[in-house]
């Protein structure tokens, strides 16, 4: 088993791919304990510090404390908790939307919903610097899957047009994040929604760094 998979482990290595994790021994913060020592978190996405809030803490031990630790089976299968039918509608209450619905993770979000917005014969025309959960999301989707050059609204504008002559009648999802993961920087969202608005697209906007941005205003 491990000859099968040495040539690929080495040219890992050798192009510095090589993934190793490292263990935190302490709860998550703007410090954390790797290895015995005490180090400043510049890594991590609890912006909000959420990870180690003591009202959440507290939240969590009693949600356990009468709830227990598992969700028994898939929610579609062998019914939903009350306590996440209760998250799901203080989350739309918030976001001022009809309605929310929780993933375990955003992987698991972007999988779950690309492809009950679009399929086969449909477009994607996604950010290049997308998170690849939307690009796995896209291609499970089946949808043909256009790529754009990061923030280029012209690029973007020559593929609906594209979309408009080869494909029409067909639904376009247009896929990008509100603030980007790996440079921070946010989508030029008023034009975004402009585009999408004159060439009758869909928009799936990834605000895993954004909620708290857009929520304060
Ligand atoms: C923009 C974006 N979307 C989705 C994800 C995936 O989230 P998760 O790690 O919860 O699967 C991440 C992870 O960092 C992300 O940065």
């Amino acid at each position: 088993m491990r000859d099968l998979f040495q040539e690929q482990l080495e040219v890992l290595r050798a192009r510095s791919l090589e993934r190793k994790l490292r263990e935190i021994g302490s709860a998550q913060g703007p410090e954390i304990d790797i290895a015995e020592r005490r180090l400043i978190n510049f890594s991590s996405n609890d912006y909000l510090g959420l990870a180690n809030d003591s009202r959440l803490r507290e939240a969590a031990v009693a949600a356990i404390g009468k709830f227990g630790v598992g969700a028994g089976a898939s929610r579609l299968v062998s019914g939903t908790q009350s306590l996440h039918v209760r998250l799901e509608s203080a989350i739309a209450k918030w976001k001022g939307t009809e309605a929310a619905l929780c993933f375990s993770s955003g992987y698991a979000a972007a999988l779950g919903t690309i492809p009950a917005l679009v399929a086969s014969n449909d477009i994607i025309l996604l950010d290049k610097l997308c998170h690849a959960s939307l690009i796995d999301g896209a291609k499970l989707s089946g949808a043909i899957l256009r790529v754009f050059p990061h923030n280029h609204l012209g690029k973007l504008e020559n593929h609906l047009e594209w979309v408009q002559r080869q494909h029409a009648g067909k639904r376009v999802l247009i896929l990008t994040e509100s603030v980007f993961s790996m440079d921070g920087d946010r989508a030029p969202l008023r034009e975004l929604i402009e585009l999408k608005k004159h060439f009758g697209a869909l928009l799936f906007l990834d605000e895993a760094h954004a909620l708290a941005a857009s929520s304060n205003g």
